[in-house]
């Protein structure tokens, strides 16, 4: 028995020593010397047949030849353990010296952009920001705004009809009905409706079927033109720069009587240079629409023409940020490639 003992001592130890690859072969020795069915155990279980007297002897060395490998066992372990460490480190080296990977970080679009800023100027002058569907009836678009069916002004405007009656609405206009129209009759409105309109227009660099208005729309007692010429005139001064100016010049919308094309001096000659790319030399710019509200309109929704006067206007907010970034081709802003939106 002692013999026994002697030799799976050492067995195990030369087992332990030789386990040189890896944690799982060390416990394949574990297993095959001390494990449930493993050698030493078997032989702690043949004790029993032993005699009284040889009992503890042999319990004894039997339990220092298991204390002997378990703690052969634990050094193999933790010198294994070791080095698959040092194993993974040379591994996984991390070369701290690289140049980190960019984020990337997004931002608003350039007409969104644009856009805020508008909305900002007209905040402040008191204005609320009010909302119309891009889907439109046919009465809102063009009825309720002086255009009956068959009016030849309808052609100014090519719309993409859904039904006879419904249409994608061709400009942001049908908001100014739409709020009087919720409103109680002659409550005074300083509103702006920002949002997309839609006409079938070629696309181009300066037309695209698709594009973004904002509408203006001011009602109240003794409103005159000179308040028009007035908001439009500081509206282009924080938009453009304090030294920018605006020319009127007479028009035609059916909505409003008079009606007149403002120009702002243009951003970028200033007047100054005969070969300007951007004004051919002209020195202004031609950038809304506007003019008194014609009374047939303030009438069909509700108002009182002779009791409330009001003005409006309406610009495009591609055109602003086309003047505003020295953009010149305006199906940049809807090709959204990624190399221009990073300019802004
Ligand atoms: N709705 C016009 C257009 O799309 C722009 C416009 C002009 C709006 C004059 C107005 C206005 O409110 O008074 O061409």
């Amino acid at each position: 028995m002692e013999n026994k003992i002697q030799q799976l001592r050492q067995a195990a130890a030369e087992a332990i020593e030789s386990a040189t690859k890896n944690l799982k072969e060390l416990d394949n020795v574990r297993v095959q010397f001390l494990g449930k069915k493993g050698e030493l155990t078997t032989l702690l279980r043949g004790m029993s047949q032993l005699s009284a007297e040889d009992r503890p002897r042999i319990g004894k060395i039997v339990n220092e030849a298991r204390a002997e490998i378990e703690k052969l066992l634990a050094e193999k372990n933790s010198e294994l353990k070791a080095k698959e460490l040092q194993n993974k480190l040379a591994a996984e080296k991390i070369d701290v010296t690289l140049p980190g990977r960019k984020i990337h970080q997004g931002h608003l679009h350039p007409l969104t952009l644009t856009l805020n800023r508008v909305k900002d100027i007209f905040i402040q002058m008191g204005y609320t920001v009010e909302e119309g569907p891009e889907v439109e009836t046919d009465y809102f678009n063009f009825e309720a705004l002086n255009l009956p069916k068959d009016h030849p002004a309808r052609d100014m405007q090519d719309s993409f009809y859904i039904t006879e009656e419904i249409l994608l609405r061709t400009q942001t206009s049908p908001v100014q009905a739409r709020t009087m129209q919720k409103n109680n009759s002659n409550a005074p409105i300083r509103m702006i409706a920002p949002g997309r309109v839609y006409r079938r227009d070629d696309y181009d660099a300066s037309h695209s079927p698709m594009f973004t208005q904002v509408e203006g729309l001011v009602i109240d007692e003794k409103i005159t033109f000179a308040d028009l010429k007035g908001t439009l005139d500081f509206f282009c001064k924080k938009i453009f720069g304090d030294s920018a100016q605006i020319r009127l010049r007479p028009s035609f919308f059916p909505f409003t009587e008079p009606s007149t094309e403002v120009d702002v001096s243009c951003v970028m000659c200033k007047g100054e240079d005969e070969h300007c790319k951007v004004c051919h030399g002209s020195g202004w710019l031609e950038i809304l629409g506007a003019g008194m509200v014609h009374p047939k309109v303030l009438e069909m929704s509700g108002y009182d023409s002779s009791k409330v006067s009001g003005f409006a206007f309406g610009l495009g907010i591609e055109r602003i940020a086309m003047l505003t970034y020295g953009v010149d081709d305006m199906r940049l802003f809807f090709d959204n490639d990624i190399r221009f939106l990073e300019q802004f």
